[in-house]
């Protein structure tokens, strides 16, 4: 396993420049890219505007957190930046490439290939190894199920010696930490997190997030992490907040202190806007 240290090691480093702070910067290499991401659910007076114009840049390299009351938003932000459901307006890019205007393969083929998932529940398949689970992207995505990356990114995870096992003989943590690999084989250039330390202990959530921290540290990934955990979201480098489907400011090198006082205020606001809708 990694050591601690990496959260103090983010906290020393230089602050963003005030460009890469609001907007669309158009210097800072940017990993995804939304636009005036509109989303609704249903029609006229029934409609749910899950989405209210999102403009967000998240640059290559970097540790976000998304949080939010409940109902925010915060799934449809994560599932509209990584091209599993289509915005009603505006873009999202990858890299250079528009996800709103592919066609559903090719949008496929860019999740496989370019895009890294991890969920609350694992999602591990049961009658897999550790080590077939963990090549089962490469696999989908036509490339040669190369052992030696399973074994590099199963080392980062500090699984080396559990490629032969099933998902069912591993802990929680471990499981989730097979996830983490399993998203981390093809090199993706962003990797979604939904909840991923929801179903773990405080000690276990430890290692999860730690090992998503290492992977943006040491690994060079870019992380998006969707949670409602104060000390999650710490982990992160920027905590953005989501209310009733806008973005509601964010805080950079986050502690879990001042995330919570943000979330209470969010919580306090968005009460009182629907006792008065
Ligand atoms: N498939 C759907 N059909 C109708 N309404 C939906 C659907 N998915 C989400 N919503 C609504 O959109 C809003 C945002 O939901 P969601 O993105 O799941 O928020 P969060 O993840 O922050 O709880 C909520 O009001 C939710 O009820
Ligand atoms: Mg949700």
């Amino acid at each position: 396993m990694f050591g601690r240290g990496g959260r103090e090691a983010r906290r020393a480093k230089r602050a963003p420049s005030e460009s890469t702070r609001h907007g669309a910067p158009t210097s800072v290499d940017c990993a995804v890219r939304l636009d005036g991401v509109t989303k609704s659910y249903g029609r006229g007076a029934a409609a749910v505007h899950a989405l209210r114009g999102i403009d967000l840049a998240i640059p290559r390299g970097t540790f976000t957190a998304v949080m939010g009351p409940s109902g925010s938003g915060k799934s449809t932000f994560l599932h509209c930046a990584a091209g599993l459901d289509a915005p009603d307006r505006g873009q999202v890019l990858l890299g250079t490439d528009d996800l709103t205007t592919m066609k559903e393969n090719e949008l496929t083929r860019l999740r496989r290939t370019r895009l890294g998932f991890v969920f609350q529940a694992f999602n591990l398949l049961p009658s897999l190894t550790v080590e077939k689970n963990v090549l089962l992207p490469l696999r989908l995505a036509g490339q040669r199920p190369d052992r030696r990356r399973a074994a590099e990114v199963l080392a980062m995870v500090g699984l080396d010696s559990q490629g032969r096992r099933r998902p069912a003989q591993l802990s929680g943590g471990q499981q989730q930490r097979v996830a983490i690999a399993r998203a981390l084989v093809t090199r993706p250039d962003v990797l979604f997190a939904d909840e991923p330390t929801g179903a773990l202990d405080t000690t276990t959530a430890a290692e999860v997030l730690g090992l998503l921290r290492r992977a943006v540290d040491a690994g060079g990934a870019t992380v998006v992490m969707v949670t409602h955990d104060p000390v999650a979201a710490s982990y992160a480098d920027r905590v953005v907040f989501l209310a009733a489907g806008s973005l509601a400011g964010e805080l950079y090198r986050p502690t879990p202190e001042a995330i919570a006082a943000r979330m209470v205020d969010l919580s306090r606001t968005t009460t009182r806007q629907e006792a008065a809708a």
